[in-house]
């Protein structure tokens, strides 16, 4: 197993590059089934959920090929249509396949998808407006399979704003007939930033990131060369890396924008934070001060940064209370954390935590990606040594956390036993 090891107490500074959008990234790979031409996404970020992606892309008769940090994928030749459950387990991203596979192959078949353990996930409204758009879907033994001759565009209310489900409905409309209306969409820069992706491969999709998507159903699409957008959650976590060791960093390709809720609570931190184009800087205050927060859809507090700013305020002066409104059930790091000494308690969706001075470095278990962050990140507070176990969820969402936590003076490293 891969672990981390930590020698707490450094403070960290100096400048890092972000690097693009894991979720960004993953419904971009399965938009690219929907072209015959070559579709190159730059920058791509070689985080194992990527790798999972290409590994269903390439079942399926997809070409895929690094070139340096550039990834090409090429879908002349693809000839499948089913993911197996082994492949689907390994990451929530399957899922937005089936919309990209009915564009394509006009049939899907796949099982319910994977990801981390945060709570239920179900996909309901998924497979509900992918009914709407004329899908026959077949769901029995955790397999779904589905089929659609032509999808036709249609007006579809969601009643709860989901990510991947506005995802594989702009992926399964995009080359419909007719046009397609999504209200109540997710608003996430992510969602945006697939518009954009679309658009540059011919298709006709407006209003992302508002209140109504529109579609209209084109012939066809061609390739593409796009940059997706930095990525925010990476940003926001190292951003917390520097105030929770007391430090101060510089980190270039970031929208602020994207995580204005997390950059107004580190200013209640006590934080000195400096915006310039697609630059952050921040600099730790001379006492950490608890906020409290409540996750919600783009643009409130994005529950991906709840677990990271949970450990800072374990750590700041006073008490605070987190809500996490999203997931059912995402407080798995909460038990870690405590075993490194934070004052925590969980009612429902509710942590109430009283910050003490610093923690102490523990044996601890990543259960999911941003828990398993949360936990790096107290133990760069703590003293002592602390050992991040599973961190094979980690690098589902980082690329290289520990190289470039190096790099910014922390003191880990990465052991196999
Ligand atoms: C995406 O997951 C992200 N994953 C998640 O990031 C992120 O936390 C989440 O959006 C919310 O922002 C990717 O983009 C790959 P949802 P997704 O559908 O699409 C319920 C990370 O750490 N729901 O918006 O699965 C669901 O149970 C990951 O990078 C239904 O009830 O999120 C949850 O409570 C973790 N029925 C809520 O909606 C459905 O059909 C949000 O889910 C779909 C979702």
């Amino acid at each position: 197993m891969e672990k981390y090891v930590i020698n707490g107490g450094r403070k960290l500074s100096g400048k890092l590059r972000v690097s693009s959008a894991k979720n960004s990234v993953l419904p971009m790979l399965a938009g690219a089934i929907l072209t015959d031409e070559r579709v190159v996404i730059k920058d791509c970020p070689k985080i194992l959920d990527v790798f999972s992606m290409i590994k269903i892309l390439n079942v399926l008769g997809v070409k895929t090929e690094f070139c340096g940090n550039d990834l090409v994928v090429d879908s002349k030749n693809i000839n499948d249509y089913v993911i197996s459950a082994s492949l689907g387990k390994e990451l929530r991203s399957s899922i937005f396949m089936m919309g990209a596979l009915l564009s394509r192959m006009k049939r899907a078949e796949l099982s319910h998808p994977g990801g981390c353990d945060i709570g239920a996930r179900p996909v309901d409204i998924h497979l509900n407006a992918l009914k709407e758009l004329g899908v026959i879907i077949l769901e029995e033994n955790g397999e779904i399979k589905c089929y659609a001759e032509k999808m036709r565009g249609r007006v579809i209310h969601f009643n709860f704003p989901s990510v991947g489900a506005t995802e594989n409905v702009m992926l399964a409309s995009v080359l419909a007939e007719g046009k397609t209306e999504i209200h109540n969409p997710a608003k996430e820069p992510e969602i945006v930033d697939l518009m954009n992706f679309l658009n540059s491969m011919g298709g006709k999709v407006y209003g992302a990131g508002t209140s109504t998507i529109l579609i209209e159903g084109v012939k066809k699409l061609s390739g593409t060369t796009y940059t997706p957008i930095p990525d925010r959650i990476e940003a926001g976590t190292f951003l917390l890396s520097a105030v929770i060791t007391g430090g101060e960093i510089e980190l270039s390709n970031c929208n602020a924008k994207n995580i204005w809720s997390l950059i107004h609570k580190l200013c209640d931190n006590t934080c000195k934070v400096t915006i310039k184009n697609d630059i952050i800087y921040v600099k730790s205050g001379n006492e950490r001060k608890s906020f409290s927060f409540s996750t919600g859809p783009f643009p409130y507090f994005s529950t991906d940064l709840q677990a990271q700013t949970m450990a800072l305020l374990s750590v700041s002066k006073g008490e605070s209370q987190v809500t996490e409104n999203i997931f059912e059930f995402r407080y798995r790091h909460v038990d870690e954390l405590i075993k490194m000494g934070a004052d925590i308690k969980v009612k429902g969706r509710t942590a109430y935590i009283k910050g003490v001075e610093r923690l102490n470095g523990a044996q601890v278990l990543a259960e999911d990606l941003r828990g398993g962050a949360s936990l790096v990140l107290a133990g760069l507070n703590a003293s002592g040594t602390t050992v991040v176990e599973n961190v094979r969820h980690i690098k589902r969402g980082y690329t290289e956390m520990d190289e470039k936590l190096r790099f910014l003076g922390a003191d880990i490293k990465t052991i196999y036993d």
